[in-house]
């Protein structure tokens, strides 16, 4: 936590003023679009250590998926920014996690739409609340966020508006550096039952279309990739499949908790684990996205022995970017210390995972940063010579 305030405190003065903009132009888009900055002299992405993956966006420090969080993991250092695709009722895709609004926007004090509830069979489960399907997108320019947990920051609460996939994508195209973006083609079976698109096209035909009118294309590690990096992710193998012949951008297949079935092909885990279906998903993905505890089982808060699917993953080349890293002590097994940067090492060089999705960009950054600086000349003087005063000391410890 002290990390974390720390890392804060560091930007605080354009961060403030970036607040200031946000609040006072809500009445139209922030974004100029399409982006106007070239990325000619950006400095690249960089490729070297697995990769900070924010996400969400900060939202350890700010309300999820919210403009000021996705510009603040930029400012912490993050390569990619992460997100989750949704839509609305007239059918723009819009960045927000949950199918409903109720856990992070401030629907409830909207009484003009208290008769919009609503209960949809969501992957089988009868769910009830607000959801963002039944909402045009002017509607949902009139909610503002709210920070999901209890014990996270609130002071950010009814400041930010939801944004839009574009807008987000403006977002990482405006970044003063080369930043990725991560977008999540999120409950596609809903999304398609509940929103019509002119033509019978399908939400997965949209999504793809706006990371086109945008210019993301190309495979991993290609020169168009590089120029604006995208990886497209979901937990509904239909639709990596088929949207594997409209673009060749790198995609990770998402995989649940145990107990979860896929939401379109009804598969259970230990089938979509097994060495016969990555070699059948390999040809589509180039990676896959577990929640880390079922990569190392956790038994008492205590991590056990891995089980073989990162093994299994790497064998079949694929990458392996397990979610979701918390730096605050209720998420951090016990063996880690109530330390964010045991759990990175852990990860990073005991599992050696391709990808880590982090709440706090800015802790992994600083791990990173420590660790494998990518440059001495993009550090500051200071933490150079703390760490050789680290190197020298760590010689006489040795004796
Ligand atoms: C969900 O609601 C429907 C309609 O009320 C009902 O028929 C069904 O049994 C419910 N399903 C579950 C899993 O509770
Ligand atoms: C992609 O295109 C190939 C060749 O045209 C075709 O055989 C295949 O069925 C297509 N796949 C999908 C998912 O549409
Ligand atoms: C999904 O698979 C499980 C286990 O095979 C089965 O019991 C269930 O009926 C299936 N659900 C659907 C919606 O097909």
């Amino acid at each position: 936590m002290l990390l974390t305030f720390t890392m804060a405190s560091i930007g605080v003065v354009p961060f403030i003023f970036l607040l200031l903009l946000v609040d006072c132009c809500s009445a139209r888009p922030f974004y100029s679009l399409p982006s106007k900055i070239e990325n000619k002299n950006k400095q690249p992405l960089q490729t070297s250590r697995p990769y900070n993956l924010a996400h969400r966006g900060s939202n350890g420090e700010l309300p999820e998926e919210s403009a000021p969080a996705y510009m603040k993991a930029i400012e912490e250092g993050a390569d990619f920014i992460e997100s989750d695709i949704l839509a609305s009722k007239d059918g723009f895709l819009i960045c927000m996690h949950d199918v409903t609004l109720d856990a992070t926007t401030d629907i409830a004090e909207h009484k003009e739409f208290a008769n919009r509830k609503r209960t949809y069979n969501v992957q089988g489960v009868n769910t009830t609340g607000f959801f963002t399907v039944d909402f045009t997108l002017k509607e949902l320019k009139s909610l503002r966020l709210k920070q999901r947990f209890p014990f996270r920051d609130q002071q950010y609460n009814g400041k930010f508006q939801i944004i839009t996939f574009e807008e987000y994508i403006s977002i990482a195209l405006d970044a003063p550096r080369v930043v990725g973006i991560y977008p999540e083609i999120k409950n596609p079976v809903l999304m398609n039952q509940h929103v019509k698109w002119p033509g019978g096209k399908r939400y997965e035909d949209i999504f793809v279309e706006t990371l086109q009118k945008y210019g993301y294309k190309g495979s991993y590690m290609s020169k168009d990739w590089l120029r604006q990096p995208a990886f497209v992710q979901s937990f509904a193998p239909t639709s990596l499949i088929y949207i594997s012949n409209q673009t060749d951008l790198p995609k990770l297949f998402l995989i649940d908790d145990v107990t979860i079935p896929t939401q379109d092909t009804n598969q259970s885990f230990s089938e979509i684990t097994s060495d016969a279906y990555f070699n059948f998903i390999k040809d589509y993905v180039v990676g896959i996205g577990p929640w880390k505890d079922n990569l190392v089982p956790v038994v008492n808060n205590y991590l056990q022995t891995p089980t073989d699917i990162v093994a299994k993953a790497h064998a079949c080349n694929l990458q392996v970017h397990p979610y979701t890293f918390r730096s605050e002590n209720m998420f951090l097994h016990l063996n880690f210390k109530q330390d964010p940067f045991v759990e990175y090492d852990y990860w990073i060089n005991k599992i050696g995972v391709d990808g880590l999705f982090t709440d706090f960009a800015g802790s992994l950054h600083e791990y990173q940063e420590w660790n494998t600086p990518l440059s001495v000349n993009h550090e500051d003087k200071s933490s150079t010579l703390l760490r050789k005063i680290a190197s020298l000391i760590s010689k006489y410890k040795k004796n």
